[in-house]
C-alpha cells in the first residue's frame, strides 16, 4: 500500500463552532450543559442550534496535517470540538419523532474515528472492542474497513460470523471462559485467545489445540476514569512462566497484552505497561522463548465533561514507548479500542420527567430523566463517566442539580456529588441530550427493571 503525505483542508460542512469551553478539569468546578444563546423549546432547537453554528468557521489557515495517510479522507460532517453535537445526528433527531429515551450512533463517525486511528498508528492491527457496542451496523461498517474483532463471548463471536466476517480476525479477548465455550470458538475457526492463569490455559490448550495465545499482565490503572482493576491480568513472573507453559503445551505462545484502563487520561500509563512488557519480551527470549505480538488493549478516550488530550497525543506516546524499549525490533502491535472508537458517536435523547426540589433552604434541585443506571447509563457508578447535557434552555441562568434515572431503586442516581449545573428554566416533559453515550450504554441496559423497556440504538 502506497502512504501519501497530505493536508485534508476542511470542507464548509466539516467545521461548526463549539459551545464555551467550560467544561470543568477531572471534578473542579461545575459540570454545565454547554451554553447556546437563543433557546427554543422543543427538539427544533437543536437543528435552529446546528444551523446557527456551522456560520461559524474556522480560519481557511487551520488546516491538519495528516501524515501516512493510506487513502483520501472522505468527507465527513463531524463534531470536530469538543462539546459539539454531531450534525447528522441533530438533524436527525429534529426531523423523526423518536423514542424516548433512545440512542443516536451515526455510524460515519465510527467510521472516521477507525481510520483516523489506524492513520495515526499506522502498524498496529485494530480489534474493535465488540462489548463497546455491538449495534450491526458498526460491526458491518467496521468489517468493511479491514477491522478486526475483540470478543468476550459466543454471542460476540456469532454476531460477527453471521456478518460475515471471518474468524481469522476475531480474538477471543476474555480472559474468563467456559470451557465449552472456547471449544465453541475453536469449533467456528477462533484461534486466538487470551488468558491470564494457568486454570485458564489449560483449558485452551485442552479445547484449542495450538492456537494463538497472549497473556494478560495485570499493570496501574491510574489515571483511568473506568478502571479495569486488578479483576485481570498477572504478574509479568507469572506471565513468563505461564508462556512457557503454553509452548510446552503445543500452544502458540504469541505475544502479551495489557489495558491501562478505560477512558485513561494519564498518557505515561503506556509507556510504563511497555517497558514491563518489553522486560517480559527479554526474559522469555532468555529462556528460549520468542514473543511475537504486543497487545496494547483500549484506554483512548471518548470526549465527556473533562477535556482530553487529542489521539495524535495518544498515538505519539504509544509510538515512543514502544521504540524507547524495544528499540529497532517493534513486535506485531493490536490495538483493542471500543470507547474510542464508538462513544462520541452516540447520543441519548432523553426526556425530563420531574425536577423537583427537596428542601426549600437548598437551591438543588432533582432532575429526573427517563434513563437512568439501569437503563444504560450504568457508566454514571461512583461518578466515574460524567456526559455532558444538552438541553433546550442553555444559555438561560442555571443552577445546581443532582440528576436520577426515573425508577424506585435509590441507587439509580446519575449525580449527586459531581457539581452539575441545568438551566433554571428546565421543566417537565424537555428533551435532554446526552453527549457521546454511544459506548458501553445499550448493552448494560437492563431488560425490563421496573417495567422500563432496554435502551434502544437507531444507527444512522
Ligand atoms: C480486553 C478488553 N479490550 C478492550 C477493551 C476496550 O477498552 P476501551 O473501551 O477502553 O477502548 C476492553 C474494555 O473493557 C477490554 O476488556
Amino acid at each position: 500500500m502506497k502512504f501519501l503525505k497530505i493536508f485534508i483542508a476542511p470542507t464548509d460542512e466539516d467545521y461548526y463552532l463549539s459551545p464555551p469551553r467550560d467544561a470543568h478539569e477531572h471534578g473542579a468546578g461545575p459540570c454545565k450543559a454547554p451554553a447556546f444563546p437563543n433557546p427554543k423549546r422543543g427538539v427544533t432547537m437543536f437543528a435552529a442550534d446546528q444551523d446557527r453554528r456551522a456560520l461559524f468557521r474556522r480560519p481557511a489557515s487551520k488546516k491538519t496535517q495528516i501524515s501516512l495517510v493510506p487513502e483520501p479522507a472522505r468527507a465527513f460532517r463531524l463534531p470536530l470540538e469538543q462539546g459539539a453535537l454531531p450534525p447528522r445526528i441533530a438533524d436527525f433527531i429534529a426531523t423523526h419523532e423518536l423514542p424516548s429515551p433512545c440512542l443516536v450512533v451515526d455510524v460515519d463517525i465510527v467510521e472516521h474515528n477507525y481510520v483516523s486511528m489506524t492513520r495515526a498508528l499506522p502498524l498496529a492491527h485494530v480489534y474493535y472492542a465488540v462489548k463497546a457496542n455491538p449495534a450491526e451496523e458498526i460491526i458491518a461498517r467496521l468489517a468493511r474497513l479491514g477491522a478486526n474483532f475483540d470478543t468476550a463471548s459466543p454471542g460476540e463471536i456469532d454476531l460477527c460470523l453471521e456478518l460475515g466476517i471471518s474468524p481469522s480476525r476475531i480474538s477471543y479477548g476474555n480472559t474468563i471462559k467456559k470451557q465449552a465455550d472456547i471449544a465453541y470458538a475453536y469449533q467456528q475457526g477462533v484461534r486466538l485467545f487470551a488468558f491470564d492463569s494457568e486454570a485458564e490455559l489449560n483449558k485452551i490448550a485442552q479445547s484449542a489445540p495450538g492456537a494463538k495465545v497472549f497473556c494478560r499482565i495485570l499493570v496501574e490503572s491510574e489515571g483511568a476514569e473506568w478502571p479495569l482493576s486488578r479483576k485481570f491480568g498477572c504478574t509479568p513472573d507469572m506471565a513468563l512462566e505461564l508462556l512457557l507453559k503454553a509452548r510446552q503445551s503445543g500452544l502458540d505462545a504469541y505475544g502479551v497484552s495489557f489495558h491501562v484502563g478505560s477512558q485513561q487520561t494519564r498518557l505515561e500509563q503506556w509507556d510504563r505497561a511497555i517497558a514491563q512488557v518489553a522486560k517480559l519480551f527479554a526474559r522469555t527470549q532468555g529462556r528460549g522463548l520468542e514473543l511475537r505480538m504486543v497487545n496494547l488493549g483500549g484506554g483512548f478516550p471518548s470526549r465527556y465533561c473533562a477535556s482530553v488530550h487529542p489521539l495524535e497525543d495518544y498515538a505519539k506516546a504509544v509510538i515512543e514507548a514502544m521504540v524507547r524499549h524495544f528499540g529497532a525490533s517493534i513486535p506485531e502491535m493490536i490495538l483493542e479500542p471500543g470507547r474510542s472508537l464508538v462513544g462520541d458517536a452516540g447520543v441519548i435523547q432523553s426526556e425530563v420527567v420531574l425536577v423537583a426540589k427537596k428542601d426549600a433552604r437548598n437551591d438543588k434541585r432533582w432532575v429526573y430523566l427517563d434513563i437512568g443506571k439501569f437503563s444504560g447509563l450504568v457508566e454514571t457508578m461512583d461518578e466515574a463517566i460524567k456526559y455532558r447535557f444538552l438541553t433546550p434552555h442553555d444559555g438561560g441562568a442555571t443552577g445546581p442539580v443532582a440528576i436520577a434515572g426515573p425508577t424506585c431503586d435509590s441507587a439509580d442516581i446519575l449525580y449527586e456529588k459531581a457539581p452539575y449545573e441545568l438551566p433554571l428554566a428546565l421543566a417537565a416533559g424537555d428533551r435532554v441530550l446526552i453527549l457521546s453515550t454511544g459506548a458501553y450504554t445499550t448493552t448494560y441496559a437492563s431488560v425490563n427493571f421496573n417495567g422500563f423497556s432496554p435502551l434502544e440504538a437507531i444507527c444512522i
